[in-house]
């Protein structure tokens, strides 16, 4: 059970992008752990529930919204059904641990990336957990905690990430300033850079496709594809009271990838 700062009141968890993958391992992991759980999704409603009910059968409350995280116009109203969710639910004002999680890839070479590719890879990785991270500071407590997705692709370089992995790397960047201006306020806030995983991610492309499959376990050192749950024990484990002196580092949960 992960200790509380207030007695007797379970932490709470917002996981963006919490319908399936990696934030969907999360939010599970987390409930395990006896963390509740916001919950979003940008269209997979159905997928979103079906995490909401195995949340609510391992005893933890869930709820589950929608949110674009591409569209920073929308982050004032998302703001305001949090806020509502949080004094429906928990009657409280404020969550503990913000994930920005959600997220798209695409594979495209230097050349062949359009403006639009690039407007929405920034808009999504990079402005997106920028300005909802503004957006929704003060609704987290003093004392919580803040996880960034990234990705293994800023240490290493493979053709046609060139887009994709420049944001994660301002995500990167952008960790570590967060952690340098809310440390005042005693929130800790780090980087989970994920190797390649087997979830929908990019067209399902290293779970679904054989030869990227194998090419992954080569040059992983633990001789494998990653797993959701890979992942989302990481992300719950350094959100966890044992990790709570960690602040402003990459990690990266890739089982030993080119090493
Ligand atoms: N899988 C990998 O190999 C890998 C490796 C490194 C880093 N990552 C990073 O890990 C994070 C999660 O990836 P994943 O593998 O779990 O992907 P996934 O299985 O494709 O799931 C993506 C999640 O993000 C949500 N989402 C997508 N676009 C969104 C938007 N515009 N606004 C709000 N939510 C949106 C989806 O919601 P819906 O279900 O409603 O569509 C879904 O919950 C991403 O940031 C990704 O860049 C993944």
């Amino acid at each position: 059970m992960t200790a509380s700062p207030r007695s007797g009141a379970s932490r709470i968890a917002l996981i963006t992008g919490g319908s399936r993958g990696l934030g969907r391992s999360a939010a599970l992991a987390l409930a395990a752990d006896g963390v509740d759980v916001i919950l979003t999704c940008v269209s997979n409603e159905a997928g979103a529930q079906a995490v909401v009910s195995e949340i609510e059968a391992k005893g933890r409350r869930a709820v589950a919204l929608r949110l674009d995280v591409g569209d920073s116009k929308t982050f004032p109203a998302f703001a305001e059904a949090v806020k509502a969710a949080l004094a429906a639910t928990w009657q409280r004002e404020r969550f503990d641990f913000l994930v920005n999680n959600a997220g798209v890839g695409l594979h495209a070479s230097f050349e062949e990336t359009t403006e639009a590719q690039f407007d929405m890879l920034f808009n999504i990785h990079f402005k997106g957990t920028y300005f909802l991270t503004q957006k929704l500071l003060p609704l987290i407590n003093d004392g919580g905690r803040i996880v960034n997705l990234s990705s293994g692709l800023t240490r290493f370089a493979m053709a046609g990430a060139s887009a994709y992995a420049a944001m994660k790397g301002g995500v990167e960047t952008l960790t570590r300033y967060l952690a340098k201006e809310l440390g005042a306020r005693g929130i800790a806030v780090n980087t989970i850079a994920p190797g390649a995983i087997e979830t929908d991610f990019s067209g399902g492309m290293v779970r679904d496709n054989p030869q990227v499959n194998a090419m992954v376990a080569g040059f992983t050192a633990l001789g494998r594809a990653g797993l959701p749950d890979d992942v989302g024990g990481a992300i719950a484990s350094v959100l966890g009271e044992g990790n709570r002196w960690v602040n402003a580092q990459r990690i990266e949960v890739s089982g030993g990838m080119l090493v």
